[in-house]
């Protein structure tokens, strides 16, 4: 059964899209069936794996709104070897016309609820805001996953992010966890980044995944090329920190697993 995961933060540009596609990237390489889902009416998700966003007969617009099935819409991905529901700018008539339609926060969670036993992970790249896309992703998420830079006003940020976490676990989704805070374009040499970094890990704790991910010009070129880095450019720093993550986050899961069996 898929682990659902949102990857999330209402802070623009802070790496959601290339930890979606790089992570969807890594896990298929170890041989997990992965879905990569793009929520974001940019569409940079799509384009990133090598589908172009402009040539789309049927996109995750049409399965909110009910019009096409799940099986209908879903396409692969020749360069990362994993599923994606492609998404575009029609995406971002979905929130005014979802409006006053019942279960509109419902919408994504039901679908997937279709395909999840076809997949070992579901990844969900959500647009820059609190809005009801990103609400939908919230609802259908077991998890949460936060990329973040270490930047002055992270902290605040993530905290508006916690609360709405919090809303949703008490409204929609009661088991909805936070899985993992990740460090992206991390720079070492910055005492800002590193202070940063620090305050992070006093208040999140373990929940700070150990993989960083350091800033890396390979990571930015590969979407051009609608690649992930992985294919694009393998040894790249870049590459190698999403295997990790990867790893990191397969091993956290296993040890979770272990843990529930103890616990039954
Ligand atoms: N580790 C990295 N090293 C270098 N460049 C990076 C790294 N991570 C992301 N970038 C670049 O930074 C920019 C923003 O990254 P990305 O699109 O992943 O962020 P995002 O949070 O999805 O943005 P948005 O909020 O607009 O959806 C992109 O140009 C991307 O190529
Ligand atoms: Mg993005």
């Amino acid at each position: 059964m898929a682990k659902i995961f949102a990857i999330t933060n209402q802070k623009g540009g802070v790496g959601k899209t290339t930890t979606a596609v790089n992570l969807a990237a890594s896990f298929a390489v170890t041989g997990s069936r992965i879905l990569l889902v793009d929520l974001d009416p940019q569409g940079n998700a799509t384009m990133g794996c090598g589908i172009n966003k402009r040539n789309l007969d049927q996109s995750i617009y049409h399965l909110l709104l009910g019009q096409k099935t799940i099986a209908e819409i879903i396409r692969y991905s020749d360069t990362g070897k994993f599923d994606v529901l492609p998404a575009n700018r029609d995406l971002a008539g979905a929130e005014v016309e979802l409006v006053d339609q019942d279960g509109r926060e419902n919408r994504l969670k039901a679908a997937l609820a279709t395909v999840a036993q076809d997949y070992d992970y579901v990844l969900i790249d959500c647009p820059p805001a609190l809005n009801l896309l990103a609400v939908n992703a919230l609802t259908a998420a077991h998890a949460v996953m936060i990329p973040m830079q270490c930047e002055y006003y992270a902290l605040e940020g993530v905290s508006d992010l916690v609360n709405t976490i919090k809303k949703i676990r008490a409204n929609l989704n009661p088991g909805l966890e936070i899985e993992g805070l990740l460090r992206t374009m991390f720079d070492p040499r910055s005492t800002l980044a590193q202070q940063v970094s620090e305050q992070l890990k006093n208040h999140f704790n373990k929940k700070v995944y150990d993989t960083v991910i350091p800033r890396n010009i390979r990571l930015a070129e590969a979407p051009s090329y609608g690649q992930p880095v992985l294919m694009y450019d393998p040894a790249s720093k870049g590459a190698q920190a999403y295997l990790a993550l990867a790893r990191e986050v397969s091993a956290r899961r296993l040890e979770q697993n272990r843990i529930n069996v103890i616990n039954a």
